[in-house]
């Protein structure tokens, strides 16, 4: 019972982070390729996935200082981020 009880809470953390978290690397490369004119990967080593998205976020919120000529869609920010995380060295 003790195990079903620790499933079940689980189920909605994976589904939360995966509907989060899921960007797709591929589809954000082709979305990053203005980016890559002033940044590459090495930009965002040693950053986790979630640091990434926060760092996105900021910029597109304007939270954090950003130079013009950020071309990005708020729907963008899960496949740049999860794009800029493998170059960066991530999985
Ligand atoms: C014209 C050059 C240029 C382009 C194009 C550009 N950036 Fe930047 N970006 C910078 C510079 C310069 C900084 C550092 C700003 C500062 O600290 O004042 C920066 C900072 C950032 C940061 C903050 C990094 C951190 O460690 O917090 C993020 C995130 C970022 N850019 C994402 C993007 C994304 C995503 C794109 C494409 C949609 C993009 N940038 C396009 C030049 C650029």
């Amino acid at each position: 019972m003790k195990k079903l009880t620790i499933a079940l809470l689980a189920v909605p953390l994976v589904a939360f982070s995966g509907a989060a978290l899921a960007g797709d690397a591929a589809a954000g490369k082709a979305k990053a390729e203005s980016c890559m004119d002033c940044h590459a990967g090495e930009d965002f080593e040693g950053m986790t996935l979630e640091e990434i998205i926060e760092a996105n976020k900021a910029v597109l919120s304007g939270a954090q200082r950003h130079p013009p000529g950020l071309e990005m869609a708020e729907d963008d920010v899960a496949d740049i981020s999860a794009y800029f995380y493998a170059e960066a060295g991530g999985e």
